[in-house]
């Protein structure tokens, strides 16, 4: 059997494992067999494909494929060790952002290297050929400039409030048309300066639709970029005949799209709009608004309120990660059980910066499983609960979502907090949520801050209780 057989039977055990690996990352109890599939199918990809190329240089004696592929596997092995060691579980979104980047800039690449290097097709290929150049170009840049807006805003190094240029739709679109255009021009007559156009216009467009798109939706802006860095790697994948780079874009491309569809129905948002680069999303009027004076309570009052309550729900957000407070969060929800409070989670769909992201804190710090329930299970609940801890959660637990329909985050659907008797906020400040709208829950009549560190606070608790 030739290598290049092997090599072919190889890459089809690796996109069975990679269609393991999703099917196991779909569940807690199988995440981790989900991470060792797709582990053991990349490392049999990467495997056949350095057989591949060591035959190949085997045979023509030109080494310099081979030479380029070790280079890039090692400095591509160093630095992801590297990223992935060092990494905090709130820097995830954002690599993953960068990382698709790079699949947005190589299907660019690739796309430019099957048009200059003048491969021999056959005449009634060309047209397709042509057509497959074109397209990849396009997928890729936009995922390449979307993903590094991504980047930019999930790191906080730009405003993650929405450009709302004037047209912006109409631009979008236009920016479409323009595209098939010169893709049917392209196909019939291939100059250099259509590929250059292309580019440029890919570039700009990832660019403008993901920066039209505010905070509040940037987690399906995350799963879509993932959606388009498969389709990316799709195209790549035809232009250099590689069935098993075709198969992973798709699954990929596939797997990222209904994820991004089940969050828009989880969100209340369109699919279409979020796509579309926030297409028919109305600039927003509403957060200048004067809610009035705040109250403030100490770690001591909070101690005592806690004391006195039959029901407590925890509803953690995306500063619990940052102050890495799970872990005095556990304790403090075991000494109130052992006190017969009656404690639960209450766990919002896109709390954090990740999917899953509270879960995997609290699992990390053994809560019980069967005290951590989602926003679905745990909203009718709010009005018999004595004290709510709101644990450096913000934008999803504002009532301005469900309240306020000029709010950048209308519609969404949050927690329903404010219907307890009491509600206590742990944050630094009165700053914003990621968003950047302001949260009028922290204005009302039963609600307090309790500012400070969340980790140091919730410490400050158990030893005033
Ligand atoms: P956010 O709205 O992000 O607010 C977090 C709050 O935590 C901030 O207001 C901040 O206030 C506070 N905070 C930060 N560090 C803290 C610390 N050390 N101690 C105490 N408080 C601290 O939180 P959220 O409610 O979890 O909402 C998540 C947001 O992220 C949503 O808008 C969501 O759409 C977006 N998003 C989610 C995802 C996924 S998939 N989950 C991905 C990307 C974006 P101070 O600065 O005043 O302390």
């Amino acid at each position: 059997m030739t290598v290049a057989a092997l090599a072919g039977a190889a890459y089809i055990v690796a996109a069975l494992l990679f269609i393991l690996s999703l099917a196991g990352l779909s569940k807690h109890e199988s995440a981790r067999s989900g991470v060792i599939y797709g582990v053991a199918g990349m490392a049999i990809a990467l495997i056949a494909t350095l057989a591949l190329t060591i035959t190949d240089a085997w045979t023509t004696g030109a080494v310099v494929g081979l030479t380029l592929l070790l280079t890039a596997l090692v400095i591509g092995a160093a630095i992801g060790l590297w990223r992935a060691r060092v990494v905090a579980m709130t820097g995830m979104p954002e690599l993953i952002a960068l990382l698709h980047s790079f699949v947005g800039l190589a299907a660019v690449l690739v796309g430019w290297n099957g048009h200059l290097a003048h491969p021999v097709i056959a005449p009634q290929l060309v047209g397709i050929h042509n057509a497959e150049v074109f397209i990849g170009i396009f997928i890729g840049g936009v995922t390449f400039t979307g993903s590094i807006v991504a980047y930019l805003k999930l790191s906080a190094k730009m405003s993650s409030a929405p450009l709302m240029l004037p047209g912006k739709n109409a631009l979008n679109i236009g920016a479409l048309i323009a595209f098939i255009a010169l893709t049917v021009w392209f196909v019939n007559d291939q100059q250099l300066w259509l590929l250059i156009a292309v580019t440029v216009l890919a570039f700009v467009l990832g660019w403008h639709l993901v920066a039209s798109i505010g905070g509040g939706d940037m987690p399906v802006v995350v799963s879509m970029l993932n959606s388009y860095s498969g389709w990316a790697a799709a195209a790549a994948g035809f232009l250099l005949n590689n069935d098993l780079l075709i198969v992973t874009g798709a699954l990929v491309g596939s797997s990222g799209a209904y994820l991004s569809y089940v969050m828009c129905k989880a969100m209340n948002r369109s699919f279409l709009s979020v796509i579309a680069g926030g297409f028919g999303i109305v600039a927003a009027t509403s957060s200048d608004a004067e809610y009035g004076e705040h109250r403030e309570i100490t770690a001591e009052g909070a101690a005592e309120l806690l004391a006195s309550a039959t029901s407590v729900v925890i509803t953690p957000g995306y500063g619990m990660a940052v102050a890495q407070a799970q872990y005095p969060v556990a304790d403090l929800v075991r000494r109130l059980r052992d006190r017969g409070v009656d404690v639960r989670f209450g766990i919002h769909p896109v709390a954090g910066r990740l999917p899953g992201h509270m879960n995997v804190l609290l699992a990390e710090a053994k809560v019980p499983y069967d005290i951590v329930l989602s926003m679905d299970e745990i909203n009718d609940d709010f009005a018999a609960t004595s004290v709510v801890l709101v644990i450096g959660a913000n934008d999803t637990v504002n009532p301005a979502a469900a309240e306020d329909p000029g709010s950048p985050i209308a519609g969404m659907p949050v927690l329903h907090v404010w219907d307890a008797e009491n509600v206590i906020v742990f944050k630094r400040s009165m700053a914003a949520g990621y968003a950047g709208v302001q949260n009028p829950l922290f204005f009302r009549e039963n609600a307090s801050m309790l500012f400070g560190d969340a980790k140091d606070r919730v410490e400050d608790i158990i030893q005033a209780l």
